[in-house]
């Protein structure tokens, strides 16, 4: 029989203190919530109320049942009021001699069958433990932010804690209503082990200013599917909190220069810029603790006018390729009213391409997302040629073959010699350096990326790449033809990555390792990252998806152009390679999907 808690204490009404009051009185347990001070107590029931009636406004809570749960609170200053619950979860700020002050404390003050619980994200539960006289009955509860909103919860073991206290506090997870995965105490669990070089990378970036904070988190919303851009998401946890897990991860993790906090963290930290809590960090909001954004003066002008500004006349459009990328850039370009001539390397591969596009338009019209007229008309825009000079007198090229240096040097040098002067060349690459392409004309300055994703006519992001050579005109230019297909237009320079890539494998490269450090199974590393930070997929549904020999490609060149020894590709990666498991195109891959 699991143990039954009626009453739970949650020490620390900060972020995720009062989210995670308000999961316990949600599910009809009483809680005492204690904090240091009145005013602390205050900010807290603040937060908590804060939440409980935008539920109520968004009718996703009944009034009865808001009153119901404020009911179930007592609110409380100092850590004797905890003398009769059957759970204490600690959220106090991350740092180790404070935990263990109030561990001591707890041990102290409550029942001696009571199980104490910390919410740390990244210091060892076990050293909490041991400051206490019942390091058995001490576990790791570790929920993720928002707490009533994340599915989540990481269920943490230490060698000592004892086999009934974590099933009871398995039980008690699936009664909140949440899904547990039970790990072993090691510096940032599953999820946190995975995000914070992320999130310390993408600071990175904007830190070294190679991309512009709006950019970075459209990025990665856009080009990933992610809830949210890294840096908003900085905001959210809080940036004291999250330099202290990095530093805490960086020391305990083996001292991954990746997990070193970037300077700009403890700069804005020190000058107050904590994030949503303080009102300000990487953005600004309405007020302390408000999730709504408002402009400052680091915030872009997104007029048309502006965007436009410098930017050449653009109506006529060469792709050159036949594959699935040039493809979906013809159909964009058509649809979006651009008159398009597709260069491949014969008839019969034009002949393909335009079957594919046709295809493609239809689906557009059973879907109801097109006319008919719609359709013909982009059709109607698109001249089909197996001949570059047919590109003499257009307004942009948009390169899109395969993805060899060598190729599309050469493809590059011959559109110089063809093309009228003033016109943009662009290439798609998603690994190979801008560059390397421009310098093979004799008009570099004319050269840019434009970065599509795949399938290009559904995903809205577009990473524009400038080289150190780019014009300010042809920048422009990039920019203007991403507003006028619709789509969010990123500029970043010219890196292994560009900004969506560089962010995403090295996290995927490391869900591996740790697979291969068997600290979890790919199950419930996937359902950590989906239900702990909402990930649309999981790192190994993804990883199945885009192909392990592609990741593990781009993971190198990532690694070779950076020289950072976290990026090394893991040997799991290259086994699973050399052994032809690719993922879903060769059937298996971390998974085997031919059984399904
Ligand atoms: N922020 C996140 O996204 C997140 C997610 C999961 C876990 N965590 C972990 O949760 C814990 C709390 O983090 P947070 O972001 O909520 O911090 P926070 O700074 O927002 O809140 C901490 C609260 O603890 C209170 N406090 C400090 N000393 C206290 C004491 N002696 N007694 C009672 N209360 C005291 C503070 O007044 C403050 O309200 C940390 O261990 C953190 O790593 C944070």
């Amino acid at each position: 029989m699991a143990r039954e808690f009626t009453s739970v204490g949650v020490v620390g009404l900060g972020t995720m203190g009062a989210g995670i009051v308000e999961v316990f009185a949600r599910n009809g347990i009483d809680v005492v919530a204690v904090e240091i001070s009145a005013a602390a107590l205050e900010r807290g029931r603040a937060t908590l109320t804060g939440s409980t009636d935008r539920a109520v406004a968004k009718g996703k809570l009944a009034e009865a049942d808001r009153d119901a749960l404020l009911a179930r609170i007592d609110w409380q200053v100092g850590l004797d009021a905890l003398h009769s619950v059957d759970l204490v979860i600690e959220a106090v700020p991350e740092h180790l001699d404070l935990k263990q002050r109030i561990f001591a404390e707890l041990d102290r003050v409550c029942r001696p069958e009571a199980i104490l619980a910390t919410n740390t994200s990244s210091l060892s539960v076990t050293e909490i433990s041991v400051a206490t006289t019942r390091p058995n009955q001490v576990i790791g509860i570790h929920f993720f932010n928002p707490a009533p909103v994340m599915k989540l919860v990481e269920v943490v073991r230490t060698v000592v804690t004892s086999a009934d206290v974590v099933a009871d506090v398995e039980a008690l997870c699936a009664r909140l209503g949440k899904v547990d995965v039970t790990i072993s105490d090691r510096a940032g669990f599953i999820a946190n082990a995975l995000l914070f070089g992320y999130l310390n990378h993408a600071v990175g970036m904007f830190e070294s200013r190679y991309a512009t904070r709006e950019d970075i988190d459209a990025a990665m919303k856009l080009g990933c599917g992610l809830p949210m851009g890294p840096l908003a998401l900085m905001d959210l946890i809080g940036l004291d909190t999250a330099y202290e897990i990095l530093d805490t991860m960086y020391r305990r993790g083996g001292r991954d220069r990746r997990h070193a906090p970037v300077p700009l963290i403890k700069q804005m930290v020190t000058a107050g810029l904590l994030g949503r809590k303080s009102g300000r960090g990487f953005y600004t909001y309405e007020r302390p603790g408000s999730p709504v954004v408002v402009p400052d003066e680091h915030t872009p002008v997104s007029t048309g006018a502006a965007l436009a500004d410098g930017a050449r006349a653009i109506a006529k459009v060469g792709v050159v390729g036949s594959g699935t990328m040039a493809t979906g850039i013809i159909e964009v370009f058509a649809k979006a009213g651009y008159e398009v001539i597709s260069v491949t390397r014969g008839a019969e591969k034009s002949a393909k391409v335009c079957e594919a596009v046709k295809t493609s338009l239809n689906k557009g019209v059973v879907r109801g997302k097109l006319s008919e007229d719609d359709r013909d008309a982009a059709l109607g825009r698109v001249t089909w040629s197996a001949t570059l000079d047919h590109l003499a007198d257009v307004d942009l090229v948009v390169e899109a073959v395969v993805e060899e240096l060598s190729v599309k040097k050469a493809l590059f040098a011959s559109l110089d010699e063809i093309c009228k002067p003033g016109v943009v060349l662009a290439t798609t690459t998603s690994s190979l350096p801008v560059i390397d392409v421009a310098m093979a004309t004799q008009r570099p300055a004319d050269v840019i990326g434009l970065h599509f994703f795949n399938p290009a006519p559904i995903m809205p992001l577009v990473e524009i790449v400038q080289t150190i050579r780019t014009s300010a005109e042809t920048a422009a230019t990039g920019r203007a033809v991403c507003a006028g297909l619709g789509k969010t237009g990123v500029v970043c320079g010219d890196r292994s990555g560009f900004i969506v890539n560089a962010l995403l494998f090295p996290y995927l490269n490391d869900a591996v390792k740790m697979l291969e450090a068997s600290y979890s199974t790919a199950d419930d590393i996937d359902y950590a990252m989906k239900l702990g930070c909402g990930y649309p997929m999981g790192p190994f549904e993804l990883l199945d998806v885009v192909g392990l020999d592609v990741s593990l490609a781009i993971q190198r060149e990532l690694y070779l152009e950076l020289r950072e020894p976290g990026f090394a590709p893991a040997p799991l990666l290259e086994h699973l390679v050399t052994a032809g498991y690719l993922g879903r195109k060769s059937g298996r891959g971390f998974r085997d999907h031919t059984k399904r």
